[in-house]
């Protein structure tokens, strides 16, 4: 039934792609995906407007009368619901693009001309529409990537002209929607250094409300691009129509919420246009990035759950392979340590049973040692006082102790007190005439620059040269871009796009050469993650901020967006909670450690031991696993969530005292979610710290039915602030 309804699509598709659509009275262009319509309509006189987005309509020629639907307020422009809102012309609201043409013209107007639509396979259809200036030789492309399955469309835009000389873009958004509902909440975050991923909600009022960033290089470190918009009500987590949104882009965005006066939603996603006015060339392809958004009706737990499998089927690098466990000696040495010391750093990876160790900042530069973190970044050759002998030295004792070798780098940095700094002042991002500004001592190098590409790759690619067995790098990226100004650029205004694609273009000269080689997507905690970066790396770094308690609510935050095998958690000294609580919460990803081995008692050696060889039986199900949501940290004395595997027989639930009062606990069972209620299953606890006993029953078996219905409770209490159990199939 299904591959017929696919094949029909096909047989559509092909059939459109070789006619595509020429312009007629009212097309209709119903953008399908398993359970969602986004539908455009060019009316008589080619204006395309977005009529609908929503459930879709088993006969798409009911899509026609939903226009006619709405009693609101006129809009006597005909333009709020624009499928791409030129400005200029009849638009008064905020625009999508904003030009300037040749001749010094500021008005633009979109004309729908035609359409094609390719389907790379089964899941997948791209969509793209061309619309022109009927004046000026101006066109946009608009492109709708569609992944049936996970509801998740992609939507970017290409612009180009061909006027005489330059035409410049002052905006130029990816993406414009258009919702109707009674009304909006917006989720949005916020966070700063050791905070990232503060939710704040709030009821859209008339007006804009805008999601941005403006610091160039670690974007997210103040806003994330990330948000949901709860339709018609606050999200919530399995009921209710829920939109998520996140902009592609490892650089500035700009994501306007415009409430309109007919009461609807305008959401106009892109890059940040802010100092950024583009001069496109006659000829010239003006690519955006994409816009992803994804319309769930099952709220937040269906939406993540379907971001996640899209993002390990399709963007996140490698995202159905491995990943290693490791032990990271950045809280355990900070700048201080020796090849002496990390020998026995190397040891102590073997001893707690982990695949990689991790060396982190300090290992480089002579001239200005990088012993503080204040010299040295741009110097990328080892330091000889501390380690004599090399990298080389050091990935040979991992071999030795059985563990792989992996290093930490900044290479987008340079440091006033290097010399990087003073060989190449031409490559550093500032303005020659005013005083330099640093963000953590130092600043940014100028990747609009391909001297500077080039060098940058080759600091990468030196190290893999150097030591072939290098089995993983930490990308780090501590600065924000202040002072912005290229020496390279004859075009200031261009800086904060091409840093990004300077940025995109070493990373694919990286994974052209090293496909594969796991890396880790750092910026002095999270200040930067999103999908085009993660096409590039395994995995990312959510904050440096891991006490174990905080991470918690960072990580339930996080778990919206991005699936666990992409989020990198590491046991270090943070926080209060007992070592137990600590490696719990760690286990909820892709488990690290950044602690001293060797001081631990032996009974916390042991639990970490234990811990580690009971992650490496279940992390499949945690890594490759649907993830449902329990008790949220925010609402409830207890937070709670569960991953299943695609079978529904075997899950891992973790469990969690979140408030110190008096008695507080899991006074109630939790329901399960994402079982077979006809299956049986059998609840067994682990990560027992030695010693301890447990007090659930792993002989007892109960049915989906029961678990999901009346729950399972894990006896969380204050002598029990952490609990992990497995549920299994019972045969
Ligand atoms: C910031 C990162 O988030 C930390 O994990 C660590 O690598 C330091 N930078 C090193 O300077």
């Amino acid at each position: 039934m299904r591959l017929k309804i696919y094949k029909q699509q096909f047989l559509f598709c092909l059939f459109s792609l070789l006619l595509s659509s020429p312009a007629i009275a009212q097309t209709i262009i119903p953008i399908e995906s398993s359970t969602n319509a986004l539908v455009l309509q060019a009316d008589k006189n080619n204006e395309l407007a977005i009529i609908y987005f929503g459930m879709k309509l088993s006969n798409p020629a009911e899509y026609a009368q939903i226009a006619g639907a709405s009693r609101q307020a006129n809009d006597f422009s005909r333009m709020l619901n624009a499928a791409y809102t030129p400005s200029g012309t009849k638009n008064v609201m905020e625009p999508a693009i904003t030009v300037i043409h040749a001749d010094g013209n500021t008005s633009l107007d979109l004309r729908y001309v035609d359409q094609t639509v390719a389907q790379t396979d089964e899941n997948v259809k791209l969509y793209t529409i061309n619309l022109k200036d009927p004046v000026y030789p101006f066109s946009v492309k608009l492109h709708y990537k569609v992944y049936s399955k996970e509801d998740i469309i992609e939507q970017w835009s290409v612009i180009s002209h061909e006027e005489n000389t330059e035409v410049s873009l002052h905006k130029f958004a990816s993406a414009n929607l258009y919702l109707k509902a009674d009304e909006f909440w917006l989720n949005q975050y916020h966070g700063d250094w050791a905070r990232e991923m503060n939710p704040e909600m709030s009821k859209l009022t008339h007006g804009i409300k805008t999601l941005d960033s403006k610091l160039g290089t670690r974007a997210n470190l103040l806003q994330p691009s990330v948000f949901m918009i709860g339709i018609g009500e606050e999200p919530q987590e399995d009921a209710g129509s829920v939109l998520y949104g996140a902009m592609e882009w490892s650089g500035n965005f700009r994501i306007d919420l415009e409430l309109d006066f007919q009461d609807n939603l305008r959401i106009i996603a892109g890059m940040n246009n802010y100092a950024s006015t583009y001069a496109l060339q006659p000829n010239e392809e003006f690519e955006t990035p994409k816009f992803l958004y994804l319309l769930s009706h099952n709220g937040k737990g269906e939406a993540s759950r379907k971001l996640h499998s899209w993002a390990r089927e399709y963007k996140l690098l490698d995202g159905k392979g491995d990943r290693l466990t490791l032990l990271n000696n950045w809280e355990a040495t900070y700048f201080n340590f020796n090849e002496e010391k990390l020998f026995k750093l190397l040891k102590d990876a073997s001893d707690l049973g982990v695949d990689l160790f991790l060396l982190d900042d300090g290992w480089f530069a002579n001239k200005y040692p990088r012993n503080s973190d204040r010299s040295g970044l741009g110097d990328w050759q080892v330091n000889k006082t501390k380690l004599p002998n090399g990298v080389g030295s050091l990935v040979k004792e991992a071999r030795k102790n059985d563990v792989k070798f992996g290093i930490w780098i900044e290479p987008e940095m340079v440091q006033p007190k290097s010399e990087l700094y003073e060989n190449h002042p031409d490559w550093v991002i500032k303005q020659p005439k005013r005083e330099e500004h640093y963000f953590r001592n130092q600043l940014v190098l100028d990747l609009s620059n391909p001297e500077v590409q080039d060098f940058v790759f080759k600091v990468v690619d030196d190290l893999f040269t150097e030591n072939p067995e290098l089995a993983y790098i930490k990308w780090d990226c501590n600065s924000v871009i202040y002072n912005a100004n290229s020496e390279y650029l004859e075009n200031q205004s261009h800086l904060y796009i091409e840093y990004v694609r300077g940025l995109y273009n070493v990373l694919e000269r990286v994974r052209a050469k090293y496909p594969t080689v796991p890396m880790m997507l750092c910026s002095g905690g999270g200040g930067r993650v999103d999908y085009a970066a993660l096409q590039y790396f395994t995995e990312f770094w959510p904050s440096d901020n891991t006490d174990p308690l905080e991470r918690i609510y960072m990580q339930w935050e996080y778990s919206h967006f991005y699936p666990a095998i992409s989020t990198a958690n590491h046991v270090t000294e943070w926080g209060r909670q007992p070592l137990k609580f600590r490696v719990d919460v760690a286990m909820m990803g892709k488990l690290g450690f950044d602690i001293v081995v060797h001081e631990l008692e032996d009974n916390d050696l042991k639990f970490c031991q234990d811990a580690l060889k009971n992650y490496n039986e279940i992390k499949p199900i945690i890594w490759y696993g649907d993830l449902y949501r329990l008790a949220d940290p925010k609402e409830n004395s207890v937070a709670s969530l569960m991953y299943v595997d695609d079978d529904k027989e075997s899950g891992v639930i973790f469990s969690y005292l979140v408030n110190n009062r008096y008695g507080a606990g899991s006074k109630l069972p939790i329901r399960l979610k994402g079982l077979d209620p006809d299956k049986q299953y059998s609840i067994t606890e682990i990560n027992i710290y030695p010693g301890r006993r447990t007090r659930i029953d792993g002989k007892n078996s109960y049915s989906g039915e029961y678990l999901m219905t009346i729950g399972f409770n894990p006896e969380v209490s204050a002598r029990r602030a952490s609990v992990v159990c497995e549920i299994t199939v019972v045969e």
